[in-house]
């Protein structure tokens, strides 16, 4: 037996829909594609989804979209992976980290309001919160902040399909809703909830940024008549008179941006969207896993905090700040439990320090990086796994 911290969870229906795309005539760029970008927005409530290769093609794309350029700063959270900061460098922006909460790990908004306003309005022109461990950052207050510096928000919700939190009236606001956000994305690597091989999803409700989107996930190439820039006789490669003012040759396409080959291929998308069907099962069963943990784990004194119990929390991750993680870490791989720790701070890694970040800079974050495991937490986790897991993290304990 060996117990990873993640992993997927395929049925026979699942390959079944995949088996029906490799036997279809598309295997790229077909209607599953389409069907899976429509079954997504329903299911986070947003009016439009844009499938992409993955997360970080998602990332790089949104801040393409808003125009991301060399010196913009954009702050984000040094608690989660890479990619969420890297964005803004792949378009030469500059990454701005503000310290976490230590008690939810997620940007903490007053570090954040404290940044805004050592600036002239207009210094920052962006933010990008996380959903870390499947938490739903508020976005109804960092929208407001948001507001107030003109900035715009893209959500990394790469954890926390199906996540909320609820807001002052009380409603259930989702991730990915792009209510509070223009833009909001997602990753279906096999670890997170819905898995797709590779892939990610990019939510928004902005019909401009949509067709944007659209647009620089493949070349930049536009296939819409209404947006074509060249004239028709030139697009025909005949004279001026002889070629009607605003017909195309069937043939014809433009490339007007400077765009990607980020597309994800049906073969994915199918395994996308048969495993979407089950995201609200496989969400109860990571409640039911994380109330577990919780129960076990409350008021030991190994513990120095722990994710917790909390409505709306998507748990991609259930984590625990405990005493002697080091040592807790090795343990548990000798058990062939196979925890995990997410994450390294991103303004320590060796490329941000070259960048100026230091050591002392965010001290929540590297606290926390110091006592921080992921705990196994999958769908597919047995109840009598889980209860090996606990038991094995208490012997170390108390012996
Ligand atoms: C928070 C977060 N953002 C972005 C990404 C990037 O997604 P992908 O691996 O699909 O490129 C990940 C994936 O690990 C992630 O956890």
């Amino acid at each position: 037996m060996l117990i990873p911290y993640g992993k997927q969870h395929i049925t026979e229906e699942d390959i079944q829909a995949v088996v029906d795309v490799l036997k279809s005539d598309f295997l790229t760029q077909g209607p599953t594609i389409a069907a899976f970008e429509e079954a997504f927005a329903g299911y986070v409530g947003a009016k439009y989804a844009v499938a992409v290769a993955n997360g970080t093609a998602a990332l790089h794309l949104c801040a393409l979209a808003l125009g991301v350029g060399p010196g913009d700063k954009v702050i984000t959270t040094p608690i989660t992976f890479a990619a969420s900061a890297n964005c803004v460098r792949y378009c030469g922006g500059e990454v701005v980290f503000a310290d976490i909460d230590p008690e939810t790990y997620l940007l903490d908004l007053y570090k954040v309001k404290v940044l805004l306003e050592a600036s002239p309005k207009g210094t920052y022109k962006g933010i990008i919160p996380v959903d870390f461990a499947g938490r739903a950052v508020d976005l109804e207050a960092l929208g407001k902040l948001a507001k107030e510096y003109d900035l715009w928000i893209i959500e990394d919700a790469c954890h926390a399909p199906g996540g909320f939190f609820v807001d002052n009236d009380n409603l259930n606001r989702y991730c990915g809703s792009g209510e509070f956000a223009e833009l909001a994305i997602f990753s279906f690597h096999p670890v997170k909830h819905i898995a797709a091989g590779e892939g990610g999803m990019i939510t928004t409700n902005d019909k401009g940024l949509y067709q944007k989107l659209l647009q620089l996930r493949t070349h930049g190439i536009t296939k819409d008549v209404k947006q074509y820039k060249n004239a028709p006789a030139f697009a025909s490669g005949m004279e001026a008179p002889e070629m009607p003012a605003h017909e195309y040759p069937g043939w014809y396409m433009e490339m007007q941006d400077l765009g990607f080959n980020y597309r994800l291929s049906d073969i994915q998308a199918a395994l996308g969207l048969s495993q979407l069907k089950r995201a609200q099962e496989g969400l109860n069963r990571r409640l039911e896993i994380a109330a577990r943990y919780w129960q076990a784990f409350r008021g030991q004194r190994f513990v120095k905090g722990q994710s917790g119990f909390i409505e709306g929390h998507a748990y991609h991750l259930y984590i625990m700040e405990v005493e002697d993680r080091f040592g807790l870490y090795n343990y548990l791989r000798t058990k062939n439990i196979f925890a995990q720790i997410h994450y390294i701070p991103v303004h320590l890694m060796p490329y941000y320090r070259q960048l100026g970040w230091k050591e002392g800079d965010l001290p929540n974050a590297e606290r926390y990086y110091k006592n921080c495991i992921s705990l196994p937490m999958y769908p597919s986790l047995t109840q009598e796994e889980q209860e090996y897991v606990i038991r094995q993290i208490k012997d170390y304990y108390h012996g």
